[in-house]
Parts: structure tokens; C-alpha cells; sequence
């Protein structure tokens, strides 16, 4: 069982209920006074110890000494309220094997209670430098300065509310099922990433089907993907048709945002081109970005 499960099953209600206040209280501190844990908590401060001596075992948390002793939360520690979140909504029953290491998210296969098989994204922000944050997440460009926890929730939050407007409009994307701070559940999409995908049966339809999802989300959502590649669509084989969908969608942009005309130009130039490569698919890319903009009907 990987890590995060194991902590996970050695937690009882009183550890998730600390975690909790921690998780409230940074808002204010950036390390919790144990004054401040204990009024909230309610309990003796003996037991209040005890508990905060688990947690800082497990890596939960992590301890200041210094003018006071206080407590913030690790992205393990964050990890597992999120967990319990989603376990006690219904949403996830347990959690699998570890399938990527991404820049800035983790990612697992799961189960529901019901045994359906899916994926869940931790989302990582600010596990590289704070400076790429600024730079890939148009987001947090404008507060001066967001914790790593807000970004990592933002993140999680942005990624949950795309999928849905995606999924509802019928765009290509894995149909999403809950969320939890900087967690996303979503359908697992049985495929392969597009860069690995040998001997397409139909690259002009596949490419048709791409630029259709980011005409959906920027004519009916209103948003650019922003990071699009062959890294970031998964094909699934199903009534033997080939089905390419979208994944990644953390860092999008509004239509109305500086940016979002140069990115959905990258984004379309950079999957033509990888189409005319490796399949040699004659496609202009002024034109598969007119259709993408509703200017024209068709992109070939
Ligand atoms: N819905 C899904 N179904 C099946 N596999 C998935 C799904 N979502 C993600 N994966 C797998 O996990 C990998 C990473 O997912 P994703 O691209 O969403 O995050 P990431 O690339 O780690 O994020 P970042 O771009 O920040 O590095 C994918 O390449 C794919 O192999
Ligand atoms: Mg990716």
C-alpha cells in the first residue's frame, strides 16, 4: 500500500479533528500556537499533546520551536483531511497504486464504494519554486504573496470547476466526481497518452475530435487549455473508435484574459504540428484556429 494510504488507516476521528483546527487557524498563523490548538480543541492538554506528537511522527505536521511552539500543516498532513473528505461524502472507497509523478501533482488510481475505477490528482503547487508558480499559474500572479496550501487548493478547485463545465457541455475530458482542498476525483479514462499511441486508425479524425473539445471550451466554457500536448491526451479505444481526450486543465485561462489569444494559439499550433509530423496530416493551423473560434465550420 503506498504512503499516503497507510498514514491514512492510522488516523482515528481526534488526529483529523487537530488537523482540522490547524488547517483553520493557518489562515492566521503561519505556525498554530499550541495555546491556540488547545482552546480550540477543547480537550486536556495532555491528550492535545499526545495527539500533536502522533501527527509530527507521521510527518503530518511540521513543528516551530522558537519564541513559541507551534504547528503547521505538511502537504501529507493536508492530504489527509482531504481524504476524509471525500471518504465520508461517498466519493472515494480507497486508494491504489501511484501512476505519475507529475511537475505539480501527484496521481493515483482509486476506488469508489461502488468499485468504479479512478484517478486522483494531489495537486503539488510550489513543489518546484514559488518563482514557476508566478510564472505558469496566471492566478497568483496578482496577490503578492498566496501560501503554498491556497495555491495547491486553488489549483485543485480551478481543475474540478473546468472539468465540469466541460463535461456538461460533452467535451472530451474525463467526466469529474468530487473534489477536497487540492484533490480531484475523476472517471479514469482507460488509453494511452497520445505520445505513446502507435498506429492511429484515424489521426484526421482524432485531431478533428481535439480541436472540437477546445472549441467547446472556448466558444461554450469560455476558456484556452493553455498547456496542451501529446503528454496531456490520453486516446481510449471504445466501439472501436478512437477517443482523445483532454486531461490537464489546472492552468487555464478565461477567453477574456490577456494572454488567452497567444495561448490558444500555441496550443493549436503546437497539436497540428505534432499531427502533421508523426501522421502527416495536411492541416493549416490559421484555419484549425478560425474553427476553434467559431469563425469557421469546419478545420480542414
Ligand atoms: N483521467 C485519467 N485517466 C487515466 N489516466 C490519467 C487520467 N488523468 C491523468 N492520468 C495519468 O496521469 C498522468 C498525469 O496527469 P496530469 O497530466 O493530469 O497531471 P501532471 O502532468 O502530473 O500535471 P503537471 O502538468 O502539473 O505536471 C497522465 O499523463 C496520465 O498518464
Ligand atoms: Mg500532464
Amino acid at each position: 500500500m503506498v504512503l499516503i494510504a497507510l498514514t491514512y488507516k492510522k488516523l482515528v476521528d481526534r488526529d483529523f479533528k487537530i488537523l482540522g483546527i490547524i488547517e483553520r487557524e493557518m489562515t492566521r498563523y503561519e505556525y498554530v500556537p499550541v495555546e491556540v490548538i488547545e482552546r480550540r480543541a477543547k480537550m486536556p492538554s495532555t491528550h492535545v499533546a499526545m495527539i500533536l506528537r502522533k501527527l509530527n511522527m507521521l510527518k503530518l505536521v511540521k513543528r516551530r520551536l522558537g519564541e513559541y511552539v507551534g504547528y503547521r500543516l505538511t502537504y501529507l498532513g493536508l492530504d489527509m483531511l482531504a481524504l476524509r473528505s471525500l471518504v465520508e461524502r461517498g466519493i472515494l472507497h480507497a486508494l491504489g497504486d501511484k501512476l505519475g509523478v507529475g511537475k505539480e501533482s501527484d496521481v493515483y488510481s482509486g476506488l469508489t464504494p461502488g468499485g468504479e475505477r479512478v484517478i486522483v490528482k494531489f495537486h503539488r503547487v510550489g513543489r518546484t519554486s514559488f518563482q514557476r508558480v508566478v510564472r505558469v499559474r496566471h492566478y497568483a500572479a496578482t496577490k503578492p504573496y498566496t501560501s503554498w496550501y491556497e495555491l495547491a487548493k486553488i489549483a485543485g478547485q480551478r481543475e474540478y470547476r473546468a472539468l465540469e463545465e466541460l463535461y456538461r457541455v460533452r467535451a472530451l475530458v474525463p467526466r469529474p466526481l468530487g473534489y477536497s482542498r487540492h484533490v480531484v476525483v475523476t472517471e479514469f479514462i482507460e488509453g494511452v497518452e497520445l505520445y505513446l499511441y502507435e498506429n492511429a486508425v484515424d489521426p484526421e479524425k482524432m485531431l478533428r475530435d481535439i480541436l472540437d473539445t477546445l472549441r467547446k471550451a472556448y466558444l461554450e466554457v469560455g476558456i484556452v487549455h493553455g498547456d496542451l500536448s501529446e503528454y496531456n491526451v490520453l486516446v481510449a479505444i471504445s466501439d472501436e473508435e478512437e477517443k482523445p481526450y483532454i486531461i490537464d486543465w489546472p492552468q487555464y485561462v478565461e477567453r477574456e484574459h490577456p494572454a488567452a489569444e497567444q495561448l490558444l494559439r500555441r496550443d493549436v499550433e503546437y497539436i497540428a504540428k505534432f499531427f502533421r509530423k508523426k501522421y502527416g496530416v495536411s492541416i493549416d493551423a490559421e484555419k484549425a484556429l478560425r474553427f476553434v473560434r467559431g469563425e469557421l465550420e469546419e478545420p480542414f
